[in-house]
């Protein structure tokens, strides 16, 4: 990175336009224009719209221009806050933000390369835009009609039918590409978007014909590609658009524009478009769908945003299966937990809803499996359990995966389910499960990444609430710093990410400043600027009056430097610096533990 700008996706601005532009855009009325927030204190909360919930955890601070959700851990300032919300890139936002205030970004900034590359984008999805709204219109004309009988021969609405953009392709595989070169596009751009083929035998001509059309947007409603599905038995019985620079099937869902903004708590995976589009017509807008390709670890990701339950409604046949247990392993993986709802006797949701309606439908959501069980109900039917050898091999097999549940109280009950299910002696599993995931320890002691919601406290995890809570406490009186500035450095605070923020924000304390959204925009990680921004965000111990505030505040500040001597002591053997520290530390140490600080 070249000091003193920010690069971005090979895009550079200087730390001063970003500034002037992150500065110039108040946190509370850009967040405000989409999320609805009520004054309480010194700051505004609502409900998060990063995640699903029914009392708001979802804080923003005027004072310190950032916002953080206490549920599930969003944070960040103006920018990242635009960018996480419109799934814009950095430029992306710092444009939309620049355009709000009324500041032009210097163009001379970008290089020609860059401004081709976004140029490219915007004519692709300007591109796309005209040819959905060809098909569209084609739908709706006399050569549309069998496309138009086709749908509703499927039992779609008008309403539906409009709501999700649908379209035809028509018989001839030239009117898209007259149409859209009468518009201006090169016959490059029609074939870098997908619109178009070349080949020796018909020359250039359209990709899709004769087909219904489904539109794929992403979250903005902007449409990035295409589905096209025969009327009748014909093969391919779907098309889609290959991948462009704006159409990457892993990070993106069919109907998440519209999932997103329900409020049903959980999303509903199907596995194709008709699927997603019967299920939103019945009242359930949660649905989404893969785009024409298996389920993928950005696509758990992406749902991560928005719900923590994934309600799997695959096809009811051993292909869906398959897909159901692979994408159990995906979600697990991305800490979302997935239940699978039975289709039986139906094939997929589709066919559900027609023979049985929204309200059989609405009640197997409720009997929806468990992702564990279902694992373990798949698994059996591969044992003939009437052989002793084969029962022996499932019930190893069982007691493996549940030797790899890592919380106690979870494998327990698992256990005590899948005993009672397949008829196992529970101690005898137990005692297996047991000696399993000792065995499994030694090979290999994992220790995975913890998530936010509840997991067990450590020593390790309190050490750091404390440092969070005295960072929050001096961005939210910014007086307490000459305070306690003689005792506390940014060393002193043991996490990495945590000194880093320290020695950023008291530099600007020195310099007279107390800016913390501005060291966000110092980390260019998504995962780094949500952690700075919980740094800002610790909830404070209540206080009633001056005195208790000296000693809460004495308290946290000798738990620090406390935790600093600990820290440096340990590593006295292997640090050099870590003398100099321990020194300093236990003299400050002392010194503080008589003093008065307010
Ligand atoms: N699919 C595809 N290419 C195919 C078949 C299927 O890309 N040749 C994708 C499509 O995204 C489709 C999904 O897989 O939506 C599910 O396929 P399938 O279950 O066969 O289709 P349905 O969704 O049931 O479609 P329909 O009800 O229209 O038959
Ligand atoms: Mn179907």
């Amino acid at each position: 990175m070249q000091a003193g700008t920010e690069k971005r996706g090979n895009v550079y601005y200087s730390d001063e336009i970003i500034e002037e532009v992150r500065t110039r855009n108040d946190i509370v009325d850009v967040i405000g224009a989409s999320v609805k927030l009520k004054k309480s204190g010194s700051s505004y909360v609502g409900l998060c719209p990063f995640h699903n919930e029914k009392s708001p955890s979802f804080s923003v601070s005027g004072q310190k221009q950032m916002y953080h959700c206490f549920g599930c851990g969003a944070g960040g300032n103006v920018i990242t806050f635009v960018m996480n919300y419109e799934n814009y890139t950095f430029q992306e936002a710092l444009k939309f933000l620049a355009d709000r205030a009324g500041i032009s970004l210097p163009e001379e900034e970008d290089s020609q390369q860059n401004r081709e590359r976004r140029n490219k984008r915007d004519l692709l999805l300007q591109v796309n835009k005209d040819a959905a709204n060809y098909f569209y219109v084609q739908l709706r004309s006399e050569r549309g009609r069998q496309g138009y009988e086709y749908l509703s021969g499927r039992a779609l609405t008008d309403e539906t039918i409009r709501h999700f953009g649908l379209g035809y392709s028509n018989k001839t595989a030239a009117d898209l590409a007259a149409y859209l070169r009468q518009k201006g596009y090169s016959d490059e751009l029609l074939v870098e978007a997908g619109l178009c083929t070349h080949d020796e035998r018909f020359g250039f001509h359209d990709k899709f014909w004769n087909r219904v059309m489904f539109p794929i947007q992403d979250v903005n409603h902007r449409v990035i590609g295409f589905g096209g599905r025969v009327m009748g038995d014909g093969k391919p019985k779907y098309l889609n658009s290959p991948e462009t620079p704006v159409f990457d099937k892993s990070r993106n869902l069919y109907g998440l524009n519209f999932a997103r903004t329900s409020r049903a708590g959980n999303f509903i995976l199907c596995e194709g478009y008709m699927d997603v589009i019967a299920m939103h017509q019945a009242g359930f807008t949660q649905a989404v769908a893969s785009l024409g390709t298996a389920f993928t670890s950005g696509q758990a990701s992406l749902i991560r945003r928005y719900v923590d339950e994934v309600l799997l409604a695959y096809d009811s046949d051993g292909a869906g299966v398959n897909a159901a247990l692979r994408a159990i392993g995906i979600l697990k993986e991305a800490g979302l937990s997935g239940r699978v709802i039975n289709m039986e006797p139906h094939k997929d949701p589709d066919e559900f809803i027609k023979a049985e309606g929204r309200d059989a439908f609405a009640e197997r959501i409720k009997k929806a499996e468990d992702g564990f069980l279902f694992e373990i109900r798949i698994l059996r039917r591969g044992f003939d359990v009437e052989d002793p050898a084969q029962k022996t091999k499932f019930e190893m097999e069982l007691a493996r995966r549940l030797s790899q549940i890592e919380n106690e109280i979870e494998r327990e009950n698992y256990l005590t389910v899948t005993a009672r299910e397949y008829y196992i002696d529970p101690e005898i599993l137990r005692r297996m499960v047991k000696s399993l995931a000792a065995a499994g320890a030694q090979v290999k002691p994992v220790e995975r990444p913890k998530t936010a919601s509840g997991k067990k406290q450590t020593a390790e995890d309190n050490r750091k609430k404390t440092q969070r809570m005295l960072l929050t406490w001096i961005t939210d009186e910014p007086e307490i710093y000459d305070k306690i500035k003689k005792y506390i450095q940014a060393a002193d605070f043991t996490d990495e990410l945590y000194s880093r923020v320290a020695g950023l924000l008291f530099d600007e304390l020195e310099a007279g400043r107390c800016d913390p959204a501005g060291i966000i925009s110092k980390f260019e990680d998504e995962e780094e600027q949500r952690r700075v921004a919980a740094l800002f965000h610790t909830r404070l111990p209540g206080i009633d009056n001056e005195a208790q505030k000296e000693k809460a505040l004495h308290d946290i500040v000798c738990a620090v430097k406390q935790y600093s001597y600990e820290y440096y002591a340990q590593r006295q053997g292997t640090d050099l610096n870590a003398l100099q520290q321990v020194i300093a530390s236990k003299q400050a140490l002392e010194e503080l533990l008589r003093a008065h600080i307010l």
